[in-house]
């Protein structure tokens, strides 16, 4: 039932401040005054002392559910302490890459039925590795077949564009990262910090969801364009990817996430005074570094649009004049939930006024359980 929304996407895209109030359900434990902040996480518990014994965290995925475990990395880096390395399914079954015993190895999709994840599940699973599922369906067969995980409970998903999944899966896999480093000390503030960014994220995202004229506005500017080149890095590597995926999936426009640290080795050949080029470049340690990557690109005559923390806009481009998608800044490991929903709405604009189908992409599948 699509309510009193024209397509499943636009539907599943403003619901998110629901659909996250339900992934975390339950699973904060807000605590008195002698109870510290914490997180449960009921399929895990009996788990956790294996996963932080274990030699390296390996996330395995295929799309969306690739880029959601992209998003959570630096986090689960940081707070687990452990090595965390990244497989695309199919690429990990081509090579029959190395997984151990020591190996926690998680697996993350939102149907639970993808093929290419299923076959990288039963290789890990032979080679002894603790399989973890972080799915969104119940009774799936990767829910099945992991030896514990997380339902996100997102609720279903019907278009083919995966959104309110995405952010559902990366404020998991925080809370996993948060669970980990459950008992470690000299993390305590910085795990609550998150823990009050998560409790708030909601009413966060639904104030980035205000942006939806905005972005309908930007998307009428870019009806025409053949391409869009999206570059982001540190916790925001993945919401280029991702903000790219989705343009490419429903919009049928050629677009490119790329990791702003690379732009000198290759992407700034590109750049002209035609190409549009989205800049993420919200508040967190790589600032500055974004700072001089929009500089660089402005040198080139690179047509730029800009997104950025709230009150940033007048000065992220001294001398310059550039489109800015303002955002509200939250804690910079739960910053890529809210940056991405531009992007959804832009996608999803872009994709009406092109006129193609919003909830089933030409050649695509909600589930491709075939290889
Ligand atoms: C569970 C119940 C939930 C109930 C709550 C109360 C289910 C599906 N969930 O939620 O309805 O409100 O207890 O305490 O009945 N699992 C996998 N692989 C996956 C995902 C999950 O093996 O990919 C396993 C988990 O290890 C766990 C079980 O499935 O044993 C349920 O997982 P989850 O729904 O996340 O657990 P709870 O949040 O505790
Ligand atoms: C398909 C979908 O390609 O599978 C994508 O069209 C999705 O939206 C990908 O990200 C992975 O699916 P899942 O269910 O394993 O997360």
């Amino acid at each position: 039932n699509k309510g009193n929304y024209e397509h499943y996407m636009q539907k599943e895209i403003h619901e998110q401040p629901e659909s996250l109030t339900t992934t975390m359900r339950g699973r904060l434990i807000r605590g008195g005054s002698c109870k510290a902040k914490s997180v449960l996480l009921g399929g895990l518990k009996d788990h956790l002392k294996t996963i932080r014994r274990s030699r390296r965290i390996v996330f395995i995925g295929c799309g969306t559910s690739y880029n959601a475990a992209l998003a959570a990395r630096p986090i689960l880096e940081e707070l687990s302490d452990l090595p965390v390395t990244m497989e695309i399914a199919s690429d990990l079954v081509d090579r029959q890459a190395p997984i151990y015993r020591e190996d926690t190895a998680v697996f993350v999709s939102q149907s639970g039925e993808t093929a290419d994840t299923l076959q990288a599940l039963e290789y890990a699973s032979e080679n002894g590795a603790l399989c973890v599922g972080i799915t969104n369906t119940v009774g799936s067969a990767i829910a099945r077949k992991t030896h514990c995980g997380v339902h996100i409970n997102a609720g279903a998903e019907i278009g083919v564009a995966s959104t309110k999944a995405y952010t559902s899966q990366i404020v998991v896999m925080a809370m996993l990262a948060l669970a980990i480093g459950g008992d470690t000390i000299s993390t305590q503030a910085r795990r609550e910090a998150i823990i009050d960014g998560l409790c708030d994220l909601p009413n966060k995202v639904r104030e980035v969801l205000k942006l939806d004229q905005e972005m309908k506005v930007l998307a009428k500017q870019l009806i025409a364009e053949q391409s869009l080149l999206v570059f982001g890095r540190g916790y925001n590597y993945a919401t280029a990817l991702e903000g790219a995926l989705k343009v490419k999936e429903v919009a049928l426009m050629h677009s490119e996430g790329i990791l702003a640290g690379e732009m000198k080795h290759g992407p700034l050949a590109l750049v002209d005074e035609n190409l549009p080029i989205l800049v993420i470049a919200t508040r967190d340690a790589c600032f500055s570094k974004q700072q001089s990557v929009i500089q660089q690109l402005h040198a080139r005559k690179g047509r730029l649009i800009v997104m950025c923390s709230k009150g940033d806009a007048a000065s992220i481009f001294p001398g310059g004049s550039c489109r800015v998608i303002e955002v509200p800044q939250v804690e910079d490991c739960l910053q890529p939930v809210i940056n991405i929903v531009p992007l959804q709405l832009l996608a999803y604009h872009l994709t009406v006024l092109r006129g193609y189908n919003v909830d089933q992409p030409r050649n695509l599948a909600k589930s491709v359980t075939t290889q």
